[in-house]
Protein backbone atom coordinates (compact mmCIF):
# COMPACT_ATOMS: atom_id res chain seq x y z
CA UNK A 1 0.00 0.00 0.00
CA UNK A 2 3.15 2.38 -1.08
CA UNK A 3 1.78 5.23 -3.38
CA UNK A 4 2.52 4.61 -6.88
CA UNK A 5 4.35 8.07 -7.76
CA UNK A 6 6.94 10.10 -7.02
CA UNK A 7 7.60 13.69 -7.25
CA UNK A 8 11.21 14.32 -6.40
CA UNK A 9 14.38 13.46 -8.41
CA UNK A 10 15.59 9.82 -8.24
CA UNK A 11 19.20 10.11 -9.71
CA UNK A 12 20.56 6.78 -8.26
CA UNK A 13 19.35 3.16 -8.34
CA UNK A 14 20.12 -0.41 -7.00
CA UNK A 15 19.83 -3.48 -8.86
CA UNK A 16 19.69 -6.13 -6.36
CA UNK A 17 20.89 -9.95 -7.06
CA UNK A 18 20.07 -12.76 -5.53
CA UNK A 19 20.38 -12.29 -1.85
CA UNK A 20 20.00 -8.08 -1.91
CA UNK A 21 16.51 -7.12 -1.63
CA UNK A 22 17.03 -4.67 1.09
CA UNK A 23 18.54 -1.05 1.16
CA UNK A 24 20.12 -0.54 4.73
CA UNK A 25 19.18 2.58 6.49
CA UNK A 26 16.53 3.86 4.02
CA UNK A 27 12.78 3.40 4.27
CA UNK A 28 10.55 2.79 1.44
CA UNK A 29 8.32 5.48 0.27
CA UNK A 30 6.98 4.46 -3.30
CA UNK A 31 6.81 1.50 -5.45
CA UNK A 32 6.24 2.31 -9.11
CA UNK A 33 5.24 0.47 -11.99
CA UNK A 34 6.57 2.14 -14.90
CA UNK A 35 5.91 0.74 -18.37
CA UNK A 36 8.01 0.90 -21.10
CA UNK A 37 8.25 0.18 -25.15
CA UNK A 38 10.08 -3.07 -24.03
CA UNK A 39 8.02 -4.17 -21.33
CA UNK A 40 7.52 -3.74 -17.68
CA UNK A 41 11.00 -3.88 -15.47
CA UNK A 42 11.17 -7.27 -13.28
CA UNK A 43 10.15 -5.66 -10.16
CA UNK A 44 8.01 -2.03 -8.99
CA UNK A 45 10.66 0.38 -9.03
CA UNK A 46 11.09 0.83 -4.89
CA UNK A 47 11.67 4.12 -4.21
CA UNK A 48 13.73 4.32 -0.81
CA UNK A 49 14.42 7.48 0.95
CA UNK A 50 17.71 8.73 3.51
CA UNK A 51 18.32 11.68 5.11
CA UNK A 52 15.95 13.57 2.20
CA UNK A 53 17.88 11.58 -0.79
CA UNK A 54 16.18 9.24 -2.95
CA UNK A 55 17.52 6.10 -4.18
CA UNK A 56 15.24 3.44 -6.36
CA UNK A 57 15.62 -0.37 -6.20
CA UNK A 58 14.97 -2.58 -8.89
CA UNK A 59 14.90 -6.81 -7.66
CA UNK A 60 16.45 -8.22 -11.32
CA UNK A 61 14.66 -11.91 -11.21
CA UNK A 62 11.60 -10.26 -9.52
CA UNK A 63 9.87 -9.78 -6.67
CA UNK A 64 9.75 -14.01 -5.46
CA UNK A 65 13.21 -14.78 -7.67
CA UNK A 66 10.84 -15.84 -10.51
CA UNK A 67 13.06 -14.84 -13.54
CA UNK A 68 16.01 -16.83 -14.58
CA UNK A 69 19.19 -15.04 -15.65
CA UNK A 70 18.20 -15.30 -19.44
CA UNK A 71 14.24 -14.26 -18.52
CA UNK A 72 15.14 -10.87 -17.55
CA UNK A 73 13.73 -7.97 -19.17
CA UNK A 74 17.17 -6.07 -19.30
CA UNK A 75 15.85 -3.22 -21.38
CA UNK A 76 12.56 -2.84 -19.69
CA UNK A 77 15.20 -2.68 -16.04
CA UNK A 78 16.88 -0.09 -17.98
CA UNK A 79 14.67 1.87 -20.01
CA UNK A 80 12.60 2.42 -16.54
CA UNK A 81 15.13 3.48 -14.68
CA UNK A 82 16.53 6.20 -17.11
CA UNK A 83 12.61 7.11 -17.47
CA UNK A 84 12.54 8.70 -13.78
CA UNK A 85 15.78 10.17 -14.09
CA UNK A 86 18.05 7.77 -12.90
CA UNK A 87 22.05 8.40 -13.83
CA UNK A 88 24.25 6.37 -12.16
CA UNK A 89 23.18 2.23 -10.97
CA UNK A 90 25.26 0.30 -8.90
CA UNK A 91 24.50 -3.42 -9.39
CA UNK A 92 24.88 -6.35 -7.04
CA UNK A 93 25.59 -9.49 -8.34
CA UNK A 94 26.57 -12.93 -6.77
CA UNK A 95 29.52 -14.68 -8.46
CA UNK A 96 31.55 -18.19 -8.42
CA UNK A 97 35.30 -17.63 -8.09
CA UNK A 98 37.31 -18.77 -10.74
CA UNK A 99 40.90 -17.54 -8.30
CA UNK A 100 41.99 -19.42 -5.60
CA UNK A 101 42.69 -15.83 -3.93
CA UNK A 102 39.22 -14.67 -4.19
CA UNK A 103 37.24 -16.60 -1.64
CA UNK A 104 33.77 -17.16 -0.71
CA UNK A 105 32.17 -13.82 0.86
CA UNK A 106 35.03 -11.32 -0.87
CA UNK A 107 33.93 -8.73 -2.75
CA UNK A 108 34.82 -7.83 -5.89
CA UNK A 109 34.60 -4.76 -8.11
CA UNK A 110 35.05 -5.55 -11.82
CA UNK A 111 36.40 -3.82 -14.36
CA UNK A 112 36.43 -6.38 -17.69
CA UNK A 113 33.93 -8.55 -18.90
CA UNK A 114 34.04 -11.29 -21.58
CA UNK A 115 30.76 -12.38 -22.49
CA UNK A 116 29.47 -15.86 -22.96
CA UNK A 117 25.87 -15.48 -23.24
CA UNK A 118 25.08 -16.85 -26.16
CA UNK A 119 23.03 -13.74 -28.36
CA UNK A 120 19.53 -15.29 -26.91
CA UNK A 121 18.99 -12.58 -24.63
CA UNK A 122 17.97 -8.72 -26.08
CA UNK A 123 20.92 -6.96 -26.08
CA UNK A 124 20.81 -3.68 -27.51
CA UNK A 125 18.23 -0.87 -27.78
CA UNK A 126 20.13 -0.20 -31.30
CA UNK A 127 16.94 -1.68 -33.81
CA UNK A 128 14.70 -1.58 -36.07
CA UNK A 129 16.10 1.52 -37.92
CA UNK A 130 17.92 3.09 -34.94
CA UNK A 131 22.01 2.73 -35.61
CA UNK A 132 24.78 3.27 -32.83
CA UNK A 133 27.78 1.95 -31.59
CA UNK A 134 28.99 3.27 -28.32
CA UNK A 135 32.12 2.66 -26.57
CA UNK A 136 32.36 -0.55 -24.61
CA UNK A 137 36.56 -1.12 -24.28
CA UNK A 138 35.75 -0.27 -20.42
CA UNK A 139 32.35 -1.80 -19.38
CA UNK A 140 32.24 -0.22 -15.94
CA UNK A 141 32.51 2.90 -14.31
CA UNK A 142 36.17 3.83 -12.78
CA UNK A 143 34.47 6.68 -10.50
CA UNK A 144 31.90 4.32 -9.16
CA UNK A 145 34.63 2.01 -8.61
CA UNK A 146 36.26 4.49 -6.76
CA UNK A 147 33.52 5.14 -4.57
CA UNK A 148 32.76 1.31 -3.47
CA UNK A 149 36.47 1.22 -3.00
CA UNK A 150 36.64 3.60 -0.81
CA UNK A 151 33.26 2.29 1.23
CA UNK A 152 34.63 -1.36 0.77
CA UNK A 153 37.93 -0.76 2.74
CA UNK A 154 36.79 1.46 5.69
CA UNK A 155 34.63 -2.18 6.29
CA UNK A 156 37.90 -3.65 6.73
CA UNK A 157 37.19 -4.22 10.36
CA UNK A 158 33.82 -6.06 10.06
CA UNK A 159 35.60 -8.41 7.86
CA UNK A 160 35.39 -7.56 4.29
CA UNK A 161 37.61 -7.94 2.26
CA UNK A 162 38.22 -6.26 -1.74
CA UNK A 163 39.50 -7.03 -4.82
CA UNK A 164 39.15 -4.09 -6.50
CA UNK A 165 39.71 -5.09 -9.88
CA UNK A 166 38.61 -8.48 -12.17
CA UNK A 167 37.12 -9.55 -14.76
CA UNK A 168 33.85 -11.10 -14.84
CA UNK A 169 33.05 -14.06 -17.46
CA UNK A 170 29.38 -13.43 -17.75
CA UNK A 171 27.87 -17.25 -19.09
CA UNK A 172 24.41 -18.12 -20.21
CA UNK A 173 23.34 -20.03 -17.97
CA UNK A 174 20.71 -21.14 -16.41
CA UNK A 175 23.38 -24.59 -15.77
CA UNK A 176 26.39 -24.44 -14.50
CA UNK A 177 29.46 -24.13 -16.55
CA UNK A 178 30.79 -27.90 -17.05
CA UNK A 179 34.72 -28.15 -15.50
CA UNK A 180 36.25 -28.10 -19.58
CA UNK A 181 34.78 -24.59 -19.19
CA UNK A 182 35.22 -23.84 -15.97
CA UNK A 183 39.14 -24.61 -16.57
CA UNK A 184 39.38 -22.78 -19.97
CA UNK A 185 37.53 -19.18 -18.69
CA UNK A 186 40.77 -19.31 -15.94
CA UNK A 187 42.99 -19.89 -18.44
CA UNK A 188 41.11 -16.62 -20.49
CA UNK A 189 41.98 -14.62 -17.36
CA UNK A 190 38.63 -14.48 -15.98
CA UNK A 191 37.80 -13.89 -11.89
CA UNK A 192 34.61 -14.48 -11.41
CA UNK A 193 31.41 -16.22 -13.40
CA UNK A 194 27.68 -15.06 -13.39
CA UNK A 195 25.12 -14.84 -15.21
CA UNK A 196 23.68 -11.03 -14.94
CA UNK A 197 26.57 -8.82 -16.00
CA UNK A 198 25.44 -8.60 -19.74
CA UNK A 199 23.39 -7.38 -21.28
CA UNK A 200 22.71 -5.03 -18.35
CA UNK A 201 26.06 -3.06 -18.28
CA UNK A 202 25.91 -2.81 -22.04
CA UNK A 203 22.06 -1.32 -22.00
CA UNK A 204 23.71 1.27 -19.24
CA UNK A 205 26.02 2.57 -21.62
CA UNK A 206 23.53 2.71 -24.33
CA UNK A 207 21.37 4.62 -22.22
CA UNK A 208 24.54 6.87 -20.84
CA UNK A 209 24.08 5.16 -17.27
CA UNK A 210 27.39 5.38 -15.06
CA UNK A 211 26.79 1.87 -13.87
CA UNK A 212 29.00 -0.03 -11.31
CA UNK A 213 28.75 -3.98 -10.83
CA UNK A 214 29.24 -5.22 -7.01
CA UNK A 215 30.31 -8.94 -6.97
CA UNK A 216 30.01 -11.16 -4.09
CA UNK A 217 31.66 -14.37 -4.12
CA UNK A 218 29.08 -17.39 -3.66
CA UNK A 219 31.39 -20.73 -4.68
CA UNK A 220 34.76 -21.92 -6.54
CA UNK A 221 32.57 -23.15 -9.85
CA UNK A 222 34.29 -26.69 -10.18
CA UNK A 223 37.57 -26.01 -11.65
CA UNK A 224 38.83 -27.11 -7.67
CA UNK A 225 38.50 -30.82 -8.87
CA UNK A 226 39.61 -32.50 -6.23
CA UNK A 227 38.26 -30.02 -3.77
CA UNK A 228 34.66 -31.81 -3.99
CA UNK A 229 32.69 -29.09 -3.64
CA UNK A 230 30.80 -27.92 -7.19
CA UNK A 231 28.51 -24.97 -7.37
CA UNK A 232 25.06 -25.50 -6.72
CA UNK A 233 22.54 -22.92 -5.71
CA UNK A 234 22.45 -24.22 -2.32
CA UNK A 235 25.80 -23.02 -1.36
CA UNK A 236 25.01 -19.67 -3.63
CA UNK A 237 22.18 -18.99 -0.93
CA UNK A 238 24.26 -20.26 2.05
CA UNK A 239 27.15 -17.68 1.56
CA UNK A 240 25.15 -15.09 0.22
CA UNK A 241 23.07 -15.46 3.67
CA UNK A 242 26.06 -16.03 5.42
CA UNK A 243 27.50 -12.45 4.15
CA UNK A 244 24.38 -10.69 3.80
CA UNK A 245 24.57 -7.74 6.25
CA UNK A 246 28.14 -7.21 4.65
CA UNK A 247 26.70 -6.68 1.81
CA UNK A 248 23.46 -4.42 2.56
CA UNK A 249 26.29 -2.58 4.67
CA UNK A 250 28.48 -1.87 1.90
CA UNK A 251 25.76 -0.93 -0.96
CA UNK A 252 24.19 1.26 2.06
CA UNK A 253 27.34 3.18 2.76
CA UNK A 254 28.02 3.45 -0.60
CA UNK A 255 24.69 4.82 -1.15
CA UNK A 256 25.55 7.65 1.55
CA UNK A 257 29.09 8.53 0.10
CA UNK A 258 27.49 8.89 -3.32
CA UNK A 259 24.31 11.07 -1.87
CA UNK A 260 27.01 13.47 -0.74
CA UNK A 261 28.16 14.56 -4.49
CA UNK A 262 26.56 16.61 -6.46
CA UNK A 263 23.92 14.88 -8.41
CA UNK A 264 22.18 17.57 -10.41
CA UNK A 265 20.69 16.87 -13.32
CA UNK A 266 22.93 19.36 -15.19
CA UNK A 267 26.18 18.01 -13.31
CA UNK A 268 25.48 14.27 -14.08
CA UNK A 269 24.61 15.30 -17.47
CA UNK A 270 28.32 16.52 -17.72
CA UNK A 271 30.11 13.90 -16.22
CA UNK A 272 28.55 10.92 -18.15
CA UNK A 273 28.40 13.01 -22.07
CA UNK A 274 30.90 11.12 -23.78
CA UNK A 275 31.47 8.47 -21.93
CA UNK A 276 28.43 7.26 -24.02
CA UNK A 277 28.99 9.06 -27.33
CA UNK A 278 26.53 8.24 -30.24
CA UNK A 279 23.82 6.72 -26.96
CA UNK A 280 20.03 6.27 -27.57
CA UNK A 281 18.16 9.65 -27.25
CA UNK A 282 15.43 7.63 -26.11
CA UNK A 283 13.97 9.68 -23.17
N1 LIG B 1 26.58 -17.19 -9.65
C1 LIG B 1 27.09 -17.58 -8.46
N2 LIG B 1 27.98 -18.59 -8.63
C2 LIG B 1 28.04 -18.84 -9.97
C3 LIG B 1 28.77 -19.74 -10.79
N3 LIG B 1 29.64 -20.61 -10.26
N4 LIG B 1 28.56 -19.71 -12.14
C4 LIG B 1 27.69 -18.83 -12.67
N5 LIG B 1 26.98 -17.95 -11.95
C5 LIG B 1 27.14 -17.94 -10.62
Amino acid sequence: NLPATYDGPVHIAVIGGTGLSKLEGYVPVAALNPTTPWGSPSSPLMIFEHNGHAVAFLARHGLYHQLAPHEVPARANIAALRSIGVRTIIAFSAVGSLREEIKPMDFVIPDQIIDRTKGIRPFTFYEGGVVGHVGFADPFDAGLAQVVEKCASAMKGDGVVLHNKGTIICMEGPAFSTRAESHMYRSWGGSVINMSALPEAKLAREAELAYQMICMATDYDCWRDEAGEDVDVAMVMKYMAANGENAKHLVGAVLDELLKQDNSDLVLAKKWQGSAQGAVKFM
